[in-house]
């Protein structure tokens, strides 16, 4: 029996709603020898910036109880290689690929997005406006209503592609930033980016990443995210696309039941290259069973 997986995210059909989070999965092709990476709803690449980063110093990432830490610092090979060595492949296979940008201005984040703007192949644009893990800029949009508002409408004028913004859950008033985006004509939201956090090494009593905080993601946010997604969904009108701690399809069915459209896998593709493959998997024969399609589950969860 075929069951149907298709969401829309806005004006954007995406074939099933499980896609990869960026920074977790390279630019896909990276995953290819593990399974077709054209079967997922999309794939978000790793931030792009103009000009290529090489991040921050060694160590970059940390294991933890139940996730990990990380502080890549945007290491990326910018705008220009992706669209030229990159973007190619991946429309050559059919992969939806969803660009992940990141600047610390607003005129370089409309500089990238109308770069971005040029090429066949792009599904969408995500703003990474909440990355704990640079100098600067990253956060700052983020966590602020006006300065998010602010770039998403910059960007919603210099693209005609679906612009996502990614919320940070260190915003004070999330809701409030994510009023704000949709207001400045943002077409979904992404939720959640990851959440500051610390490590020592009782050895050393020194941090276990050079720069000493990092982004804690993993199981250990999914309750966050949900609650988040879950409070999001409530209040604005475009959809939310749930990310946090997923890394099967019960937590992918959870996520949708909150609120989400579509989920995005992280850190669970670093412990499972094919984790993004099975939750798809786990979600269809869920649906299948049940007589269901995959957006009968947005939302859904009983409250009373
Ligand atoms: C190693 C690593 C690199 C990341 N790089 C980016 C990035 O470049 N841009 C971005 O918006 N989010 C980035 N993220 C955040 C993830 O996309 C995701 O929002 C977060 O990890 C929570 O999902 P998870 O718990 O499933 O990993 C990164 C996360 C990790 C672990």
């Amino acid at each position: 029996m075929s069951v149907d997986l298709a969401v829309d995210v806005g004006s954007l059909r995406l074939k099933n709603p499980v896609l990869t989070a960026s920074g977790t999965f390279g630019y896909a092709l990276e995953y290819d020898d593990f399974f077709d990476v054209s079967v997922l709803g999309g794939i978000c690449t790793k931030g792009l910036s103009i000009l290529p980063r090489a991040g921050n110093n060694p160590d970059r990432i940390a294991e933890t109880s139940a996730g990990m830490l990380n502080a890549i610092g945007l290491a990326n090979v910018g705008v220009e290689a992706f669209c030229t060595e990159k973007l190619p492949n991946l429309r050559a296979r059919g992969v939806t690929v969803i660009a992940n940008i990141f600047a610390t201005t607003v005129p370089d984040f409309v500089a990238l997005a109308e770069r971005l703007d040029r090429e066949e192949g792009v599904a969408a644009v995500e703003l990474n406006v909440s990355c704990p893990n640079v100098d600067k800029g990253g956060i700052e949009f983020g966590v602020d209503p006006v300065a998010a508002g602010r770039v998403t409408a910059a960007v919603r004028k210099a693209t005609k592609l679906p612009v996502w913004v990614k919320m940070s859950p260190e915003a004070g008033d999330l809701k409030g930033v994510g009023i704000a985006c949709q207001e400045a004509g943002a077409d979904a939201l992404t939720a959640i980016n990851t959440i500051r956090g610390l490590s020592i090494d009782v050895r050393t009593w020194r941090p276990r990443i050079f720069n000493k905080t990092g982004g804690l993601s993993g199981p250990a946010i999914k309750p966050i995210a949900l609650r988040m997604v879950w409070e999001l969904s409530r209040a604005v009108k475009i959809p939310v696309i749930g990310i946090g701690g997923i890394a099967t399809a019960e937590d992918a069915i959870e996520m949708m039941l909150a609120g989400a459209t579509a989920v995005q896998v992280g850190t669970a593709s670093f412990v499972d290259p094919l984790a993004s493959k099975k939750v798809l998997d786990g979600l269809g024969a869920y649906c299948a069973e049940r007589n269901i399609a995959a957006r009968d589950l947005i939302g859904r969860f009983i409250q009373t």
